[in-house]
């Protein structure tokens, strides 16, 4: 009932320089979800597509406040964002990876919080600060040309089927000590770790 009444009112938008009521009223009510000062909407068809989006925008980022050669992004291992070009460059498995190498930018990998490896007797806060220095060594020795980290908390980890969890830890503290590294927050991707 709803996508009828939606096409009786408009039978395809695309948001270039267009609008519409539902899309408004929908980001508004995203607004309010999110934390404060997030306050912009960029919507997206699926999550490698809003993958896609946040690598390029934190990209445009760094070339409009005038620092061209931060273009690299650091991604976690086992990790998976999509299939698309971008999504696939970004993720760490090499069963969807192999065949399209040649096509794939360059990106740097560190050792993830997979908390399914830790040491016997080690919380997995612990485990996660101590991977956690990987990326602080590997943000140190790049800062110059990382434009962004890539992380999808929900998961993070995640390889041939299996999804892994990591402590929130990880992700949290990579943000917060170093939270000019980090691209556009997904929303899908907030709404799956809630949903
Ligand atoms: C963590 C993660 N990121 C990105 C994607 C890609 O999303 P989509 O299949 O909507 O392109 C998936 C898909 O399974 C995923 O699990």
């Amino acid at each position: 009932m709803c996508i009828r009444d939606g096409l009786e009112q408009l039978e395809h938008v695309i948001f270039a320089g267009f609008t519409h009521e539902v899309g408004i009223r929908l980001a508004e009510q995203l607004v309010r979800l999110v934390p404060p000062g997030l306050s912009r909407c960029f919507f997206a068809d699926n999550g490698s597509a809003a993958v896609e989006v946040a690598l390029k925008m934190s990209f445009h980022y760094w070339r409009n406040v005038g620092k061209p050669r931060k273009t690299k992004f650091v991604t976690l291992a086992n990790s998976y964002h999509g299939e698309t070009l971008g999504a696939l460059a970004v993720g760490n498995v090499d069963l969807y990876k192999a065949t399209y190498g040649p096509l794939l930018m360059d990106v740097i990998t560190v050792p993830s919080p997979d908390c399914y490896l830790r040491e016997p007797g080690e919380s997995w806060s612990e485990y996660s600060t101590r991977q956690f220095a990987h990326m602080e060594a590997t943000l140190a020795a790049h800062a110059d040309e990382v434009a962004a980290v890539i992380v999808e908390p929900s998961s993070a980890v995640h390889s041939h089927g299996v999804s892994r969890r990591s402590a929130v830890t990880s992700p949290r503290r990579a943000k917060r000590d170093q939270p000019e590294h980090f691209g556009a927050p997904r929303g899908d991707k907030l709404a799956r770790l809630t949903g």
